[in-house]
């Protein structure tokens, strides 16, 4: 009875300041301020009797790091004292500031946590520290607190893994997954097989531009680098200093180019490849022969003593079965171990993987085609395809890491236009991952108990230097951390308040190149109320100034014509140009006999908003259809000559996305229409030309290919129709 009075009076005063702007992010479970300021010269001087001494050290680069604060041992009359406290919620803390900061904390990794909320309370000014008096109880939601860093596509230096880090503390995230190795780079010192990193670590090409974009070019320059074993252990140390977990990938059997091309004798064909310069996914893999598996347990008996961790991560994603299926030697695996076929064999590769690390006092991560073909024992799943592989193993009693490509991916596109850098694709905005929850809602709460968190991932093939890394990770990286630290998770609009207050000028502080992309205005396309559209330009979310009206384009009845609009969108931002096509079916009504796929619907005003979609695609500007054949009308606002019909498609058979092949497009003044335009082709742009039709409704029936040719990404799977404007002249 007790306890639940205690826990309602927290919520309560939740509720109270949940309003109030909170310094510290991600938000504590309490923040109750009083009035006044605790204020003290530049330095803080604390009484370090109740810490240890590794915790004073830390304590001390880290303050002098974030805020360029020194601390001082001083016992007689300090200003900090900490308290450590028994029986009380796992790595839970509190801080009371009045006369004295006191910090209560319970686990070495609180106190730490403490520390970071203090120096994030901290103001300077005038080198003066001052902290408004104020009560915090905090605590961690979920134990597995996340970031992936992939080193392979592209690398990071010692000092700028360390920087990331160093960041990552700021946030109390707890595990850095580092991606070491795949096709494009091996990138740890194995002193067994020196050639991994001689020959492996370096390519002599890597792919310009999208790699979906053709043809491609290639930049020509050597490429690569490796770290160390020192090195390694140097960065797990100065990990361990700021409580975060490293969880290395060695990835097996597929991404594994960069070790063929050192020792071509551990793949099925025994052919010498250079290390990968393209992206994608590769048929050559490590074959499951004996050798092989040795080899790769030779290389984890190194990888172990390196990292004191629980986890090793062994990759498993993305591994083409097609060696696999035409060598005898996996062949004979799969015969005398009563297996059944190409999946089983991997699920037989990954259990070699768990008994070994098992037996060394290790756990197995990987990525969810692990369960494929049986999961491992011991087998821990990270869910990237979607929720349904850790649900999968989560039923079955195994934990879970969710990092969904919808809300996880951070080398997605984070704001809208052409004027983001390039990208993979995808639209995970900061909004979308603050809402993100690792426990799907259809999961039981027994399930549920699996999840250990989440983790955000950044993939490199897009992010070549550290700017770009730190544009693409912050403030993404912020809301995630909210999502899993926050057990009252605030509103985005409170959340935003906080970040833009307090973490974006820290951010600047530290020269962070974090992306401004979330404070930009939306331009919003609505339909007019007498045929045309309105474009308004809203601020970002989460700031209150009113919206504008940019501009009212009228479906033109002659000649077609482009309009050009510049849009400031604030200081600090460059301004946008918006290039809208005035054509006579602008912003007229569609009515779909085929509906658009949930996953790509932006509304029917998408395909005759005079705007075109962003190349390469980015999934909100256009109207994506997963059927073979696809039917609507475009109703105009009365019967008007039309001359020409411009169908604009995407051809993108890298992401599955093909041109129709064939239409068939009828022309009426009222229902029944005239078909002049049947036809082929394999254009992104259809054009039907010499109509001269007096016209009020335009039926639309394109065709796909039915399935995606052998030999193309997807081969057998209806190709997606993508659609951006249905342009009428
Ligand atoms: C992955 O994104 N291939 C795990
Ligand atoms: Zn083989």
């Amino acid at each position: 009875m007790l306890k639940i009075k205690f826990l309602s009076v927290f919520g309560l005063l939740w509720l109270f300041t949940s309003a109030q702007k909170c310094p510290i992010l991600p938000t504590p479970a309490v923040f109750q301020t009083t009035n006044g300021q605790f204020i003290s010269s530049g330095n803080l001087l604390i009484d370090p009797s109740n810490i240890t001494p590794n915790l004073l050290n830390a304590f001390k680069n880290y303050a002098l790091w974030s805020k360029g604060i020194q601390v001082i041992s001083f016992v007689q009359n300090p200003m900090v004292k900490f308290k450590k406290l028994t029986n009380v919620k796992q790595d839970s803390y509190s801080i009371n500031i009045a006369e004295q900061i006191t910090i209560s904390y319970s686990s070495e990794a609180s106190c730490f946590y403490a520390w970071v909320s203090l120096l994030q309370l901290a103001q300077q000014t005038e080198g003066q520290l001052s902290f408004q008096k104020c009560f915090v109880k905090d605590y961690p939601k979920f134990q597995w607190r996340g970031l992936h860093l992939d080193v392979s596509r592209h690398f990071f230096t010692v000092d700028e893994i360390k920087r990331f880090l160093d960041l990552m503390a700021y946030y109390k995230f707890n595990t850095f997954h580092w991606h070491l190795t795949d096709d494009q780079g091996w990138r740890i010192e194995i002193k067994k097989y020196p050639l991994l990193t001689e020959v492996g670590a370096w390519r002599d090409s890597t792919v310009e531009n999208h790699y979906t974009s053709l043809p491609r070019t290639y930049n020509h320059s050597h490429y690569g680098g490796f770290y160390t074993q020192e090195q390694i252990k140097e960065v797990v140390a100065y990990a361990a200093d700021r409580f975060i977990e490293v969880v290395p990938e060695i990835e097996m059997p597929g991404h594994a180019r960069a070790a063929l091309a050192a020792y071509p004798e551990f793949s099925c064909t025994g052919e010498a490849h250079g290390v990968e310069g393209l992206w994608g996914v590769f048929d050559d893999i490590f074959c499951a022969k004996e050798e092989s598996i040795l080899f790769l347990q030779d290389v984890l008996t190194e990888i172990l003593p390196l990292f004191p961790g629980m986890y090793i991560h062994v990759g498993g994603d993305e591994a083409p079965k097609t060696r696999w299926e035409g060598c005898p030697k996996c062949q004979a695996v799969i015969k005398a171990n009563g297996l059944h076929d190409a999946h089983e064999l991997q699920s037989y590769f990954i259990g070699r993987m768990d008994a070994f690390l098992t037996q060394n006092g290790k756990k197995l991560i990987g990525w969810d085609e692990i369960l494929e073909g049986g999961l491992s024992p011991n087998a821990t799943v990270m869910s990237w395809r979607g929720y349904d592989g850790g649900k999968a193993a989560a039923a079955e009693n195994h934990d879970v890491v969710m990092c969904p490509g919808s809300h996880c991916y951070f080398d997605h596109y984070q704001g809208r236009g052409a004027e983001e850098p390039l990208a993979i694709g995808g639209f995970t905005s900061l909004e979308k991952v603050l809402s993100f929850d690792p426990i799907p809602l259809d999961m039981t709460t027994a399930d549920a108990a699996y999840v250990l968190g989440a983790q955000g991932n950044l993939w490199t093939e897009y992010i070549p230097n550290m700017a770009q890394l730190e544009y693409m990770a912050y403030p993404r990286a912020i809301a995630l951390s909210t999502t899993l630290w926050s057990e009252n998770r605030p509103s985005y609009e409170d959340f935003f308040a906080d970040l833009s207050t307090y973490h974006f000028p820290f951010l600047s502080s530290k020269n962070v190149h974090f992306s401004k992309s979330c404070l930009k205005p939306e331009i919003k396309t609505t339909r007019a109320l007498d045929w045309g559209i309105l474009i308004e330009k809203a601020p970002a979310k989460g700031n209150n100034a009113a919206s504008t009206v940019l501009a009212e384009i009228k479906a033109t009845k002659r000649k077609t014509k482009t309009v050009q609009i510049t849009v400031d969108q604030g200081p600090n931002l460059p301004s946008k140009k918006l290039n809208v096509i005035a054509h006579k079916a602008l912003g007229a009504n569609i009515n779909f006999i085929t509906k658009p796929s949930p996953k790509y619907d932006n509304g029917s005003l998408t395909i005759v908003d005079g705007q075109l979609g962003a190349r390469p695609w980015k999934g909100n500007e256009w109207l994506g259809f997963d059927s073979d054949s696809v039917a609507f009308d475009i109703l105009l606002e009365k019967p008007i000559k039309i001359k020409e019909l411009r169908i604009h498609t995407l051809h993108d058979p890298n992401s599955w996305i093909w041109a129709a092949q064939t239409y068939n497009i009828s022309f009426s003044k009222t229902g029944v229409g005239n078909g002049i335009g049947d036809g082929y082709s394999t254009d992104e742009i259809i054009t039907i030309d010499e109509i001269n039709e007096k016209t009020q409704i335009i039926h639309v029936v394109l065709y796909g290919l039915g399935r995606i040719p052998t030999g193309s990404p997807g081969a057998g799977n209806v190709p997606w129709l993508f659609i951006d404007e249905i342009e009428v002249r």
